[in-house]
């Protein structure tokens, strides 16, 4: 089957590897013949490297270069079986592409966007055949990271919610099911790793290195809340969280801090810019942690017990099953485990009273526990992944 891929910048560029690398022959389109260029040189380098590691053998990076075509018009659609599209974040520019697909692709092609926060009801509404499209949604850099959300909308058929999630499955992906809402899994499950993390900063529990220190150390998570958002860039990470926020009615739970907000606004966008939470000029000095384990397990459960909570009210509002939000976070953000596995061995009742303890303390609805975690700790229940 013939793969269209729409937009050759950073997502468009990896899925069209992946996509490649399971044997398709793709056609990567974009506006810009720079972004043409620049993707097609960088998959060189890339390919290089994976044969200088012995990954691949050079037969293999051949054909995976040779698989790809860099096309300059959608025109070159006309055999796809499925296209997935990778452009800019702006659904007036989303839904005018779908449009202009349609009039070129066959008739029984999928079309599927990889937004991450424009919800999939809403750019179906721009085709006639609305029940071809679906979210298909893949995580940066694509080669490498397992996870991908399948996202039907409410008029997607069945027959290509099963046909759009089996290809994907057929390029060794890890596929999860979920509900077309904002943030779909890992982008509303993740939100507390940051939202509440800057929140102990700036309510001075702890300063950035030692809440940091404590998640990795303590937790277990690879990269601690402020390296993580520094690494993403503050402007993308701040935008997410404004979006989810929004998209959410205003759910003071999704609530943006404005720590993170001035960071942006002053261009300390985090690694990329040389400064973020961290300093990374040449010779900065950034503080040490303070490595007090009972600080920093209070840190961890504060953190913890919100992302459980979050994962608990996806599954009571049916985002996804138990055993996909558990998937979504360790494959998708690489969590050291799901997160509901988490709340079974550290006990429903010690979750949810830490999250009644932080409810009563703040008397803010941000810390309202999820009325599973309540229904399950009154029943003895564990959650069955
Ligand atoms: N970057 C991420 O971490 C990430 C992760 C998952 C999903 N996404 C989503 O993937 C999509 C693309 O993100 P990205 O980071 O690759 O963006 P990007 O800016 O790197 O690339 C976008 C590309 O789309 C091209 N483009 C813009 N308008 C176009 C049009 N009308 N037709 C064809 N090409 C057009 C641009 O020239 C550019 O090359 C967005 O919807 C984003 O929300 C991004």
């Amino acid at each position: 089957m013939d793969i269209g891929i729409v937009g050759a910048g950073a997502m468009g560029s990896g899925i069209a590897q992946v996509a490649s690398t399971a044997g398709h022959k793709v056609f990567l389109f974009d506006t810009r013949r720079e972004a043409l260029d620049l993707s097609e040189s960088k998959l060189k380098k890339v390919l290089a490297r994976l044969v200088e590691k012995e990954k691949i053998s050079e037969d293999k990076a051949t054909s995976i270069a040779g698989n790809i075509q860099y096309v300059e018009s959608l025109e070159t659609f006309g055999n796809c079986g499925l296209v997935i599209e990778a452009i800019i974040e702006n659904l007036d520019v989303k839904k005018q592409v779908f449009k202009n697909l349609e009039g070129i692709v066959p008739s029984d092609c999928i079309l599927a966007s990889n937004t991450s926060s424009l919800s999939i009801a809403s750019i179906a509404a721009s085709v006639e055949k609305s029940e071809r499209v679906i979210g298909i949604h893949f995580f940066n850099p694509a080669p490498l990271m397992p996870l991908v959300e399948i996202i039907p909308a409410v008029q997607s058929a069945e027959e290509i919610v099963l046909k759009a999630r089996s290809i994907i499955d057929s390029w060794k992906k890890v596929t999860v099911l979920a509900k077309d809402t904002p943030g779909f899994i890992v982008n509303r499950v993740a939100r507390p790793f940051y939202g509440e993390a800057i929140r102990i900063m700036e309510e001075g529990v702890a300063d950035v290195p030692t809440i940091d220190w404590a998640m990795k150390e303590i937790g277990g998570f690879r990269m601690g809340p402020f390296e993580l958002t520094d690494f993403i860039g503050h402007d993308v990470n701040f935008v997410v969280t404004e979006t989810v926020f929004k998209e959410f009615f205003y759910d003071p739970r999704y609530k943006p801090s404005f720590s993170q907000k001035r960071l942006m606004e002053a261009g300390r966008l985090g690694r990329k810019s040389g400064h973020g939470f961290y300093d990374y000029t040449e010779g900065a000095i950034n503080p040490e942690p303070v490595m007090d384990k009972e600080l920093g397990r209070q840190i961890v459960d504060r953190v913890v017990a919100m992302l459980i909570n979050e994962a608990a009210d996806a599954l009571f509002l049916n985002i996804a099953t138990a055993k996909d939000l558990d998937l979504a976070m360790t494959k998708g953000v690489n969590y050291p485990k799901g997160l509901l596995q988490w709340a079974n061995d550290w006990g429903i009742e010690n979750v949810y009273n830490t999250l009644k303890d932080l409810y009563d303390t703040y008397c803010e609805d941000r810390y309202r526990p999820s009325p599973m975690l309540k229904r399950m700790m009154r029943n003895g229940e564990t959650f069955s992944i």
